[in-house]
Formats: structure tokens, C-alpha cells, sequence
């Protein structure tokens, strides 16, 4: 049995060209980048900055935010050069594919369900949650039944998912500019956060900028994170181990940047552009989380800032209520592109592993019309519909985490792999310092992993089992990269 068979980086790019199999080459480096802010700014910006300054990092939130984007920035930079060699939708997985083997594609594809379709589910959930709490201030009160912190059935997040799915099937121009809109808005009213912000600062927040370290009770049992367990690490909130604990937490704020490359093979310039919407988005995201982050603990006391809305609630407490309901707005929007870009990498991933025999090839059958995966898009927003309106999630958001981390440390290996195994490729954007760069990425984001908790870790593992077992039961016996017309034409 070759599992390890490997996908050529020609023929990669070979499959892309069959006339059904074809997307359409329209997106430039700045619809990358808006994409690539679409998907990044969303609860990071909104939620966890008060969250974890006051339980984790204090005014120091900010360093956290520089430590998790410097993370991402390792991992990002290994994405642009294997997205500038293989322009080719499904980004890890098919890095994975012409790196290290099949089966190792096939894991970290059926990872990236983990992190895109989930993390939709997710973040339709909390966009229910704003949209419910918008209708609320303007006296519309939705039934408990269908809105709310424990719905039976999540109507405005299915609602959502529905029409977002309707817009990736039907183009993605149309998607790009539905993007392109949300996302001036909410970086719109990031950006009145900063300025308006700046007048409401008190100096006397800052200080202690780093809070004296403190004992956090032990959490023990499934609910710990692996490191504790397995090094006997007792958790401490604030001081320096603070704020890499808080690192961890906000990573979840930078997820996204990876799906820029998931658009590879839409895009008119792939090689060039690529790497410039990656690093750009990441870039202008890092700034305004920074940004945010310092202005919102100047203005109100860590330790009185708010978990749920942070941002509002600090404009509220500063006496200006009316700012606080356009931020709730720009929220909405803000959450809006997340899910979109989301499902749109969910489908690209998918598309590629269909087109590859690993999932039915029917599936991914592009529409003449629309130039979109439209059967393969409707499903994934059946199933994100399903998720995100009858399941409560909570701690699986800690799942999307270790996916994406996951993902990220495979795709940083197999840049010293390709790099070793095909020296010839054009590079058009070169990660600096291989092999140390992609090994610094790895230990970061291992390091991240590690903090997850346990319960994490094993619902990662069951995951990954069932991913295996249809590996063997279909994926093995359909894939295209086995048949002898294939081989040969190689
Ligand atoms: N980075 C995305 C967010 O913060 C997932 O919501």
C-alpha cells in the first residue's frame, strides 16, 4: 500500500486546468487582502481583547496580541512561499500533497474541516448572538425557542449560514464584493475605536502595565491544559507567563490568514499576489488589534472591562452610549465576512480533495454558470446550518484552535521538504532563513497546542480517527494520484 504516494507539483496544476474542474481567475492581490481581513478581524477584536486583559494579561493584552502575531507571522511566511509554488486551491492540503504523501494530505484536509467549517459554525453563533442583542435595543425581543444563550433551534444563525451560502454559490466576484463592503464597515468602526477612543484615555490605566503574577486555582482533570498536565505546571494569571497564556488565547484573533491562500487558484496573479494578500492582512490585523487593544485598557480599568463586548461596553462606561450601538453594528459586519471567508475556504479544500478522488469526484463539478463549486458549496452550508442551529458549542471554539495550529505545523515542514525534494521549482516568494524559520514555526505552534486542554486533545484525536478510517474505507481505493494513466502522464 502507498499511502505516501505523492501528487506532482506539475500535475497539481495540470488538474486545475480540465475544463469541469475550473474556477475562475479573477481576484487581485487587494481582493486577497480585504478577504484575508474578512476572515482575520472578527471575535478576536471584538470579545477576547476584554476578555483576556482582564483575566489573563491586564494592559499587557497587547504584548500578547505582538507574541501571537509573531506566530502566525513564522507560519505565514512558510504559506506565502508554498502558496507562490503551487497556486492551486486547498492550500495545506494540497501542500501536504506534493510534500509528504497522500495520507498526510488527506489528515490535515480532514483537519481543516476543523478549523473552517467549524469555526463557521462558531462564529454564526455569535453573530446570532449580536444580531439578537441588536434587535433587543430597539425594543424587538426574539423567542427564547429560536434566539438567545440556549435556543432550541438557532434561527438567525441558520438564517445567516443560508444566505451567506447563497452568495459563494452564486460567484466569487460577488462574494468579493459583499466582502469588500462588510469589511470597510467593520474596519470602519475599528478605526472610530482608535481615534474616539484616544480622547477617553486615562493614564492612570496603564500602570501596573504588566499585573503582579497571581495563582489561578488549579484546573484539573480533562478541562486542564496538556502542558500542565504533563509538566505539572501550576497556571498563573498576569506577569510575562500571562501574557503567553493569553498568546494562546488570542491566536484565535489571527485565524484566518491561512484561507487567503485557499483562493490561490482564483487568483489572476497567484505567485505575486498571493504572498502580498497573506503578509498584508496579517499585517493591517496585527496594527488594529495592537491598536485596539491599547486604547480600550486606557480607557476603562482592566479589571472592569467587559468579557462579552468589550469595545461597547468601554464606550458605554465612558459615558457615550451612542457609540457603543455603531460598534455593536460594526460587530455584526465584522462577524459577517468571517463566516463568509470561512465557508469559502471550506469549499475550496473540500473542492480540491473531491477533484482528487479522495471524496466523490461528482461533487466538485464546477457550474458552467455561476463558475463556482455550486453542489459541493450548498452541502458545506447544509452541514454549517445544521451546526451552527442545534448545537451549542462553548468549548469546541478550542478545536477550531487546534486544527489550525495543527495545519500550520505541517505546512511548515513541508516547506524544508519541498525545499529538499524539489530545489527546482520557481519560487516567486522565498520564506527567509529555511530551515530554521519553519522550525521556530513549529515549536510556536506546539507550544500553542499546548495549552489547549486536554479535552481538546482527545476530541482532536477521535477526529482525526474517523478521518482515517474513511481514509482506508473510500479516499485509498478513489484516488485519482493511483491510477495508471495518472502515473504515467507524470
Ligand atoms: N480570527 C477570527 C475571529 O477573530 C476567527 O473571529
Amino acid at each position: 500500500m502507498d499511502i505516501f504516494r505523492t501528487k506532482s507539483v506539475e500535475q497539481s496544476i495540470r488538474d486545475t486546468e480540465a475544463p469541469e474542474h475550473q474556477l475562475r481567475k479573477r481576484l487581485t492581490a487587494t481582493d486577497l487582502t480585504v478577504f484575508g481581513i474578512g476572515v482575520i478581524v472578527g471575535t478576536g477584536i471584538f470579545v477576547l481583547t476584554g476578555q483576556v486583559a482582564k483575566e489573563l494579561a491586564g494592559p499587557a493584552v497587547a504584548i500578547s496580541f505582538i507574541v501571537a502575531a509573531v506566530v502566525c507571522a513564522l507560519a505565514a511566511l512558510c504559506y506565502a512561499e508554498f502558496a507562490s509554488t503551487i497556486p492551486v486551491a486547498g492550500s495545506a492540503y494540497t501542500f501536504s500533497f506534493a510534500t509528504l504523501g497522500e495520507f498526510p494530505a488527506w489528515v490535515i484536509g480532514w483537519d481543516l474541516v476543523l478549523e473552517l467549517a467549524l469555526a463557521a459554525a462558531v462564529v454564526s453563533v455569535g453573530w446570532a448572538g449580536y444580531f439578537a442583542s441588536m434587535l433587543a435595543s430597539v425594543g424587538i425581543e426574539l423567542p427564547a425557542t429560536i434566539a438567545g444563550d440556549d435556543p432550541v433551534v438557532n434561527l438567525p444563525a441558520i438564517v445567516i449560514v443560508a444566505v451567506l451560502t447563497t452568495i459563494l454559490a452564486v460567484g466569487i466576484k460577488l462574494s468579493s464584493r459583499v466582502n469588500l463592503i462588510l469589511v470597510i464597515t467593520k474596519v470602519a468602526v475599528v478605526l472610530l475605536v482608535i481615534v474616539a477612543g484616544l480622547f477617553f484615555i486615562n493614564g492612570a490605566n496603564y500602570t501596573p502595565f504588566i499585573p503582579e503574577p497571581v495563582p489561578t486555582p488549579r484546573v484539573e482533570g480533562l478541562k486542564a491544559p496538556l502542558i500542565q498536565l504533563v509538566f505539572g505546571i501550576t497556571p498563573v494569571a498576569f506577569g510575562v507567563i500571562g501574557i503567553f497564556s493569553a498568546a494562546a488565547i488570542v491566536f484565535f484573533a489571527f485565524i484566518g490568514f491561512d484561507i487567503v491562500a485557499t483562493a490561490a487558484e482564483e487568483t489572476v496573479t497567484p505567485q505575486r499576489d498571493v504572498p502580498r494578500g497573506i503578509l498584508g492582512s496579517l499585517a493591517i490585523c496585527t496594527v488594529l488589534y495592537v491598536a485596539v487593544s491599547l486604547v480600550v485598557v486606557g480607557m476603562q480599568r482592566y479589571s472592569e472591562l467587559s468579557t462579552s463586548a468589550p469595545l461597547s461596553d468601554a464606550f458605554i462606561a465612558v459615558g457615550q452610549p451612542w457609540l457603543a450601538g455603531i460598534i455593536s453594528v460594526g460587530a455584526l459586519a465584522g462577524l459577517t465576512t468571517v463566516v463568509l471567508v470561512l465557508l469559502l475556504g471550506q469549499t475550496r479544500v473540500l473542492f480540491a480533495m473531491c477533484r482528487d478522488g479522495l471524496l466523490p469526484r461528482p461533487m466538485a463539478k464546477v457550474n458552467p454558470h455561476f463558475g463556482t463549486p455550486v453542489r459541493l458549496t450548498i452541502l458545506i452550508g447544509l452541514v454549517t446550518m445544521a451546526l451552527a442551529g442545534f448545537v451549542s458549542f462553548g468549548e469546541l471554539a478550542e478545536l477550531v484552535n487546534i486544527g489550525t495550529l495543527f495545519a500550520f505545523v505541517v505546512v511548515s515542514i513541508g516547506v524544508i521538504v519541498l525545499r529538499r525534494t524539489r530545489p527546482d521549482l520557481p519560487r516567486a516568494f522565498k520564506a527567509p532563513l529555511v530551515p530554521v524559520l519553519p522550525i521556530l514555526s513549529v515549536l510556536a505552534c506546539v507550544y500553542l497546542m499546548l495549552n489547549l486542554p486536554v479535552q481538546t486533545w482527545l476530541r482532536f484525536v477521535i477526529w482525526m480517527i474517523i478521518g482515517v478510517v474513511l481514509y482506508f474505507a473510500y479516499g485509498y481505493w478513489h484516488s485519482r494520484t493511483a491510477m495508471p494513466w495518472q502515473k504515467a502522464g507524470r
